[in-house]
């Protein structure tokens, strides 16, 4: 199996240090800044030896060794600065994703294509668009990170371990995001019997706020520790046909209602990438949330 990761800055370089620990198969680092992916690529396989995983690994600047790849992640393109929100990025990484999708149209037609690049929900849309690539083979990452915020949050509030907290968002990966404590549980118990509405909001608050808190403390650049290990897992389900599911950004197609734009939202994944959407019970504020959240996606999309 062929893995490429487009894009080898802080998401990409951790991302191809997870999937090579994970032994998924062979990676392709690609980025446009000369010698990064190589010297990346060079430095992973250095530490072969010492993490006893043997994996190949290569890195170009040349976005034609995409070629063939079973699976691709995307992850070129700007991050965020203090005080920028992930929408600041949408025309500049339009254009960059633009050349990246047609070349992976060109030689890469059957890749399963997972997103990264932000703004998500525009961007894994924008990428359907240029691609004109079936809704199962492209996708995107930001909710299932949002997730794992929610439940780092919630483990720690309760001084539990974060393995024991099933925790579920949806919609955009953006500040309209939907935490959703009603599908979120501690062991099969729903997190309502946990904590009081007042402590449940100012979860549901920290997790809409977490992205910008780490940039705001990085002051150049966005996370990528847990951002990386999203989309590991994402390209695992994948790799081994695990039929995980996982929140990711989806094409729908009147599924909640939503017809023609990419939201975050529960769904099958397998070899075939999403293989199925699962359409949870939502009451009808979170619907008209996530009406308004695709709203926006068109719009941008219309504006870029
Ligand atoms: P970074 O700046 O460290 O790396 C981006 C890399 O993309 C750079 O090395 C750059 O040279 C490369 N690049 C730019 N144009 C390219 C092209 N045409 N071909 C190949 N490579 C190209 O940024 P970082 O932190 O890795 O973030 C990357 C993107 O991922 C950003 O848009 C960021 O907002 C997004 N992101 C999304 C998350 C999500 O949950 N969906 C989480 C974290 C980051
Ligand atoms: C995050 O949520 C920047 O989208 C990225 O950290």
């Amino acid at each position: 199996m062929k893995i490429t990761i487009i894009g080898a800055g802080n998401v990409g370089g951790t991302t191809a240090m997870r999937l090579a620990e994970y032994a998924l198969g062979d990676i392709m680092l690609i980025d446009i800044a000369p010698g990064l992916a190589k010297g990346k690529a060079l430095d992973l396989e250095d530490s072969r030896a010492l993490s006893k995983c043997s994996f190949n690994i290569q890195g170009s600047e040349n976005i034609r060794d995409l070629k063939d790849s079973d699976i691709i992640v995307v992850t070129a393109g700007l991050a965020r600065k203090p005080g920028m929100t992930r929408e600041d990025l949408a025309k500049k990484n339009a254009s960059i994703l633009k050349d990246i999708c047609l070349e992976i149209k060109n030689s890469a037609g059957s890749a399963i294509v997972v997103i990264v690049t932000n703004p998500l929900d525009l961007m894994t849309y924008y990428a359907l668009k240029v691609t004109n690539f079936e809704p199962a083979q492209l996708f995107g990452m930001g909710v299932s990170l949002d997730a794992a915020r929610f439940a780092n949050l919630v483990a720690k509030e309760l001084n539990i371990s974060p393995l024991d907290v099933e925790a579920a968002v949806m919609g955009i990966h953006g500040e309209g995001m939907l935490p959703m404590p009603a599908f979120s549980t501690i062991k099969g118990v729903p997190l309502v019997e946990f904590f009081q509405p007042d402590k449940i909001a100012d979860l549901v608050r920290r997790t809409v706020g977490r992205g910008a808190e780490i940039v705001s403390l990085l002051g150049s650049g966005s996370a990528y520790f847990a951002p990386s290990a999203a989309i590991a897992s994402i390209v695992k389900a994948i790799a081994k046909d695990e039929k995980r599911t996982v929140n990711v950004s989806a094409y729908l197609n009147g599924e909640y209602g939503i017809k023609d734009a990419c939201l975050g939202v529960p769904v099958r994944l397998g070899k075939g990438g999403i293989e199925e959407v699962i359409e949870l019970e939502l009451d009808k504020q979170d619907l008209e949330e996530l009406a308004r959240s695709a709203a926006i996606v068109k719009k941008q999309y219309h504006g870029l």
